[in-house]
């Protein structure tokens, strides 16, 4: 990759930054298409947040940025607009960087993990799906997987009081998708899904009982590291199909370019 004073810059604000690999993926995709564009992590405290959003408005060469934990929420209120998927989820996951300083956030969580789902040739249309997670991430996916027209939505938190909110607010926007907070059991589901951080590390517990999955369940995950988490190697071993977490960070991948405006519709 060569890097000059004509390349965009494309930032990623998080805190821990170590475990952030998402820039990697993304500069091999834009470096592959022959885009001049560059990705840098960023370690930015939760207290500079604002310091550093109002030093990106004037840096006249970054196209925008991604924030991951913890900044999705608390960037909200210094944007200038937000995309209404990005307010209904209330948390925002990239912001592109207009050439006056102008910055509209938006949310590709719940659509590149949608897209994902599909491009592992898992539908969701009619089905009856499993969350467990209720934390940044698990809120876009759910609002995500109501809009894609799942007939049940039943979502498990740790902390119940998400749960029970987050399908309230999902339950409101998408009537048509039953959507209820619930355990961890995923008996009778035709599709399972981890949005919480249990597979990260090793030695963390399984999100779910994966004694009871049955072959006939799909069962999707977001974490990208590692690859393969404990819940994926189990749902494989009980032959399952399963998604990966980087198929949700790859499909965002289409959905940045659009929000950027790189390409084709570049300005
Ligand atoms: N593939 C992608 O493109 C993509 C995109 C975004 C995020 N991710 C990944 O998704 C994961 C979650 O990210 P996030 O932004 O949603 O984080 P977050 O807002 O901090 O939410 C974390 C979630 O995990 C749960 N959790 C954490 N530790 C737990 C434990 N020991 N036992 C039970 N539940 C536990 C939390 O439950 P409580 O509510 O009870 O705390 C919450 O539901 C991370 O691994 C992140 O890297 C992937």
């Amino acid at each position: 990759m060569k890097i000059t004073g004509r390349t965009g810059i494309l930032l990623m604000l998080a805190d821990p930054v170590a475990h952030v690999v998402g820039s990697h993926r993304l500069n091999e995709r834009f470096d592959a298409e022959g885009h001049d564009i560059a990705v840098s992590p960023l370690h930015v405290s939760p207290p500079d947040l604002p310091l550093v959003i109002g030093a990106i408005r004037r840096m006249q060469n970054v196209r925008g940025f991604g924030v991951t934990i913890p900044h999705k929420i608390d960037v909200l209120p210094l944007l200038d607009a937000t995309t209404p998927r990005a307010a209904l989820v209330g948390a925002v996951n990239f912001v592109r960087r207009d050439g006056d300083g102008r910055l509209t956030g938006d949310n590709l969580d719940g659509t590149g993990f949608v897209d994902g789902l599909a491009h592992s040739g898992i539908t969701l249309r009619g089905r009856r799906v499993l969350q467990i997670g209720a934390g940044g991430a698990g809120r876009a996916v759910a609002f995500a997987i109501a809009e894609a027209g799942a007939a049940e939505l039943v979502v498990h938190n740790r902390t119940r009081d998400r749960a029970a909110s987050l399908a309230a607010d999902v339950a409101a926007a998408h009537p048509h998708c039953r959507t209820v907070a619930g355990d961890n059991d995923p008996r009778g589901f035709d599709v399972v899904v981890n949005t919480t951080s249990m597979g990260m590390h090793a030695g963390d517990p399984l999100p779910l009982p994966t004694e009871h999955l049955g072959a006939h369940t799909d069962v999707a995950e977001i974490i990208m590291t590692p690859e393969i988490t404990p819940l994926l190697a189990a749902a494989q071993a009980r032959g399952c199909r399963v998604s990966l977490g980087k198929s949700m960070l790859d499909e965002q991948y289409k959905l940045l370019k659009a929000l950027l405006r790189i390409g084709a519709a570049a300005p």
